[in-house]
């Protein structure tokens, strides 16, 4: 991994492979690691950049407030840092909210999207109130809490009744995070604007995928998605929760390899 100073804080990313540029956006509230099936088989396919979104994994956690637009920020400076003018974006859930206010912001900086079990509209009342008491909670217990209270909702039940190791995998991701950080990006996220108003502009190639399994988002979500972008396909990931690239990552890359194959 390699670090580099982006708008004042630590990045920290990797870039590997060669050839059309992805760059992946991680979930919530997680790092990068989550990527790492994408990462080793897509590398033989194109240029693969992961990284930790401030708040996360090994980048820097300054103290808030942090938002999506300036999330997408730190990506679009990455990028001028990467000598990358244009690339696919892969987000999921938080990464695919960030993904939406990076082209909201920087629609020239996009070739095409990939969105992942995520949703284009703001949070209702109720879960802005749900998010707010969370960032609260982690910051006055700790980031074990926060495990406790995500990993059953992040996995789909196929995962979570016979992939233990998966299961452990996704709450020490969680718990490495510091509570300032976790806090930050859930005040960000009850904050973020509604994106789907900027969907009918897009003109270039979209993917929605979700795990059937899915409950934060589940398919009714990615179904509207795809129903308010010209053209865009959707893929349903059979025996995939919520965090469908890491629970099914063989599915998730075909679909993945098919897409970026097809233009
Ligand atoms: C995520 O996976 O990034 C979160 O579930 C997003 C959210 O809480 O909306």
């Amino acid at each position: 991994m390699i670090s580099t100073n982006i708008n004042g804080i630590s990045i920290t990313y990797r870039d590997d492979g060669s050839g059309l540029p992805l760059i992946f956006f991680h979930a919530f509230p997680l790092n990068q690691t989550m990527w790492d099936d994408q990462s080793s088989e897509l590398r033989n396919h194109c240029r693969v950049v992961t990284l930790d979104l401030r708040g996360f994994g090994q980048s820097s956690a300054p103290p808030g407030p942090y938002s999506m637009d300036q999330m997408a920020a730190d990506v679009r400076a990455l990028m001028s840092v990467l000598d990358i003018d244009k690339a696919v974006l892969v987000g999921l859930s938080m990464g695919g909210y960030i993904a939406l206010a990076f082209y909201r912001n920087y629609p020239e900086a996009v070739r095409a999207l990939v969105l992942a079990d995520t949703r284009g509209s703001a949070d209702t009342h109720e879960a802005r109130s749900r998010r707010l008491r969370s960032a609260e909670k982690v910051e006055t217990t700790g980031s074990k809490a926060i495990a406790d209270d995500m990993v059953p909702l992040l996995l789909g039940r196929t995962t979570l009744e016979s992939r233990p190791l998966i299961v452990e995998r996704v709450r020490l991701m969680i718990e490495a995070n510091s509570p300032q950080g976790i806090a930050g990006a859930q005040r960000a996220m009850a904050a973020r604007r509604d994106s789907t108003y900027i969907l009918a502009g897009v003109d270039f190639p979209v993917l929605i995928v979700v795990g059937s399994e899915d409950t934060l988002t589940p398919i009714s979500e990615a179904e509207s998605l795809r129903n308010g972008i010209a053209g865009a396909r959707l893929y349903i990931v059979e025996g995939a929760g919520h965090l469908s690239n890491l629970e099914q990552p063989d599915e998730f890359n075909s679909a993945l390899i098919r897409f970026i194959g097809g233009y």
